[in-house]
């Protein structure tokens, strides 16, 4: 064991002192509850059939997706975890309709959490990558009990947001709005350990992911674009791309902060009134914030969507196209 490791707990603690977060250490202990929560998710992901966790839960959410059996289990164990310790005042789940404040009797806290507690839940039963995806905000100052209004604040507003994606390795990605780490569970000792410091996306890239069974129904920007990366080297854009889907945004964002790319869920002809696909408050802007944080670009492709004023439906939905700036900015330019 490497008796110099960094786990996530120390990090925090000295992460609090920099960005001057109360000394009572209730950032921390956030932090903490989120990452007890995602242990125990990849503890059961890890077992997967053995656990008993596969198949279909019988129901449907907010959004009428079907949900998995891990979806609801993953959304209980951050429930439990972030309402028991008086650090959160109140929580958005993609799972749950409506906003969801404290029981009676417990303590509450400074800050509001927004989470898609199994993100791609849809890979569960085919043992392929799912995630995690959490967004921070602070509550409102007066104390009171939170209203679905206090969660509909732009991305910019966040204090910090994370994933942690459940893969061949579970890893917590983490920004606090002072760049991105990455740790690695280690199982042995039941610890996220700092092994990825200071996450930066390359500016430029080759490799966009895309569900290219929608593109009939994609907007005429977006049917440029790919038409020109498939052209490759003959066409305008010069140079031949490489093409991945994992259909998780975890994953997709993950390979994103480690080698580059870019990551599109366009608006298309059956979304466009609802807003898009993937939802601003659990999806769009906690991964807008890694993705720029990290020195990348995120954007509907007309607008930054970490400036989009929330219409106060937490499960409001957004285009999303995000990853190495200058290929952003190239998509961008798409739309103009
Ligand atoms: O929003 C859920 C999600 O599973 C994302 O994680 C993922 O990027 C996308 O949907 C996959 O969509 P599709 O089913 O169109 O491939």
């Amino acid at each position: 064991m490497d008796t110099q490791a960094i786990t996530l707990s120390r990090f925090i603690i000295d992460e609090q002192r920099k960005l001057g977060h109360s000394a009572d250490g209730e950032f921390g202990g956030l932090i903490n509850d989120i990452a007890i929560a995602c242990k125990g998710v990849a503890a059961l992901v890890g077992k997967g059939a053995l656990a008993g966790v596969l198949g279909v839960a019988g129901s449907e959410n907010a959004m009428g997706d079907a949900q998995k059996k891990m979806d609801l289990i993953a959304n209980d164990l951050f429930i439990d975890a972030l309402e028991n310790n008086g650090h959160c005042a109140g929580m958005a789940s993609e799972e749950l309709d409506e906003i969801l404040t404290l029981p009676d009797g417990k303590i509450r806290g400074s800050y509001l959490v927004s989470f898609d507690p199994l993100d791609g839940s849809s890979n569960m039963d085919i043992n392929i990558d799912v995630g995690a995806i959490f967004s921070i905000m602070k509550a409102p100052e007066n104390g009171t009990e939170p209203v679905a209004a206090d969660f509909a604040r732009p991305g910019v507003e966040q204090i910090a947001a994370g994933y942690c994606l459940y893969g061949p390795s579970s890893m917590f990605v983490l920004t606090t709005g002072a760049g991105v780490n990455g740790f690695t569970l280690d199982t042995s000792i039941g610890e996220f350990i700092l092994t990825h410091p200071d996450m930066k996306i390359p500016k430029d890239t080759n490799e966009f992911a895309i569900n290219a069974s929608n593109q009939r129904h994609w907007e005429p920007a977006i049917q440029r674009y790919i038409a020109d990366c498939q052209a490759g080297e003959t066409g305008s854009l010069n140079k031949n791309y490489n093409m991945r889907w994992v259909a998780a945004m975890v994953g997709e964002i993950h390979r994103i902060l480690c080698r580059g790319g870019v990551f599109l869920y366009p608006i298309d002809e059956r979304n466009r009134e609802a807003g898009g696909k993937l939802r601003l408050l659990y999806e769009g802007n906690p991964m807008a914030m890694l993705v720029e944080q990290a020195g990348g670009a995120a954007s509907t492709g007309y607008e930054r969507i970490m400036e989009v004023m929330p219409n106060g439906d937490p499960h409001q939905r957004i285009a999303v196209i995000m990853g190495s700036k200058t290929e952003v900015e190239t998509i961008i330019g798409y739309h103009s």
